[in-house]
């Protein structure tokens, strides 16, 4: 292999990496590549005759580092956590003043953040990019959320740019702020793409087991939901998740899959982060917390034992598919109140963190290429794009129409499934949140009382200034 020839390096040629590095290759790009098992980045080459050309594995750090055009840019794209650290740590040595090191994974934007401070002072740099889009995005298209010093950008921006998703003709890639915002985006995408997938569920268990429809007639409600408002990859998806037989048993694919959904843990961190700066996402948190009861199955069937004869009776509220007009309106009002916790989540990391997030950006990046891709991104990205402040999406003036019209079908819908026993706790959630956010006086004055009569922790009075503590009778 020629030293200095390549464009850029990527080390870790699992799915994503090796996909990744496929993709700059067939933009005409050339691409080191490495791997621990160094076979593996042989494989890439060899597997992959018509862009050979263009891979060039590396048998050894050195060799990969060597055959790096300056300043060299090393992507990493290995398993979030002590992984990165420990490629760092290998490759710092051998590079020089200049040279960019891109943590491309899944990573916790703390640990970024971190990264990034070790790194700072040391002529070298970091970038924390978030790749979206799973192994198909990766080789064809993702969307990619970048974090880091600014004046770094350029310096991968062209590569990006090309292997990025385009929605209409524009590249799904941006500069997002310093350090940690790339990841802290990302982390939001996923906590979204989380609250997603469990709201579709939620309806498809009111298909099932309120409207006893079968897959098959699911699949082209979702096809033709998809058609409208809805229309999005996770949409797309599902019908066809619906459609697939099982070519063993000859029942539908849905019907064979365990019902216990695993997780990495970003959507967890997406929560955390929301409840960290006080902005509660509780859609993504219902979502969360969905996926962990789904994996105690085996206590889910002894407390279903325990519980046999308490039944709902009502399920006849969803007894014929009239209903699934409303189903849809009250998705597609859920899904706005999801984006907006999450939106809302993004606009306070970017002030506690001094960030900037251009949040319109953000939407028109997710646009193509993610997990969460739809024409609906479009819709939140013009309501950035208007020059004003958009508080909340649910009080952007694009929005509050939507919701307005929506939420009596999401209002009956919650209600329906809680009276028929059906859990829909992503749906509620957000019903539950929409209610709480518009509601001028809440119910806090009671707790800031209690508060005050066990822990003299003050409150403030309608009428008067300042903290005040009221003598309580003893109790
Ligand atoms: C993406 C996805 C991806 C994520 C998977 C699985 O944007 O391409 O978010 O990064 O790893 O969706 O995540 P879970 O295993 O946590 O469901």
């Amino acid at each position: 292999m020629a030293n200095g020839t390549a464009d850029i390096g990527v080390i870790g040629m699992g799915t994503m990496g090796a996909n990744l590095a496929l993709n700059m290759a067939e933009k005409g790009f050339r691409v080191a590549v490495q791997n621990r098992t160094p076979a593996k980045a042989f494989a890439v080459r060899d597997d992959n005759p018509d862009l050979a050309d263009n891979v060039l594995p590396a048998e050894t750090l050195e060799d990969f580092v060597k055959s790096l055009k300056t300043p060299r840019r090393v992507v990493f794209m290995v398993p979030a956590g002590q992984p990165v650290d420990d490629e760092m740590a290998k490759i710092r040595p051998l590079l020089q003043e200049g040279d960019v090191m891109v943590d491309a994974g899944n990573a916790d934007f703390n640990d970024t953040v971190r990264r990034s401070k070790e790194v700072e002072g040391s002529g070298l740099k970091f970038v924390g990019m978030g790749v979206s889009g799973g192994e198909l995005g990766a080789r064809h298209g993702p969307s990619i959320m970048v974090g880091g010093a600014k004046d770094t950008y350029p310096l991968i921006e062209p590569v990006l740019t090309k292997i990025a998703a385009k929605y209409q003709d524009e590249p799904c890639v941006a500069w997002l702020g310093p350090d940690g915002a790339g990841h802290f985006v990302k982390t939001i995408h996923n906590g979204i793409e989380y609250a997603d997938m469990q709201m579709i569920a939620e309806i498809y268990g009111i298909m099932r087991d309120g409207l006893k429809l079968e897959p098959k007639r699911m699949a082209e409600v979702f096809r033709d939901w998809n058609t409208r408002e809805l229309a999005s990859y996770l949409i797309e998806i599902t019908a066809v998740n619906l459609d697939e037989i099982d070519p063993e048993t000859e029942t539908p694919m849905v019907e064979v899959i365990v019902d216990e959904a695993g997780q990495k843990g970003t959507g967890r961190w997406a929560v955390i982060e929301a409840e960290k700066l006080g902005v509660g996402a509780t859609t993504l948190e219902a979502a969360v917390a969905a996926r962990g009861l789904s994996s105690r199955r085996g206590e889910r069937a002894d407390a279903a034992k325990l519980y046999e004869g308490v039944e709902p009776g009502q399920a006849q509220f969803f007894a014929d598919e009239a209903g699934l007009a409303e189903l849809e309106s009250a998705l597609v009002t859920a899904k706005i109140i999801a984006y907006a916790q999450g939106y809302a989540a993004m606009a306070a990391a970017s002030d506690e963190n001094s960030w900037n997030l251009p949040l319109g950006t953000i939407a028109e990046i997710w646009r193509a290429g993610c997990i969460i891709r739809s024409h609906f991104l479009d819709d939140i990205a013009k309501a950035y794009d208007k020059g004003h402040t958009v508080v909340n999406i649910l009080q952007s003036p694009d929005f509050v129409g939507r919701v307005a019209k929506g939420q009596s079908a999401l209002r009956r819908v919650v209600a329906k499934a809680a009276l028929a026993g059906i859990p829909v706790p992503a749906l509620s959630a957000a019903l539950a949140y929409f209610d709480d956010y518009r509601r001028a006086r809440g119910t806090a004055n009671l707790i800031q009382a209690q508060r005050d009569l066990f822990g003299a922790h003050t409150f403030h009075r309608f009428d008067k200034d300042g903290a005040i503590h009221h003598q309580w009778p003893a109790v």
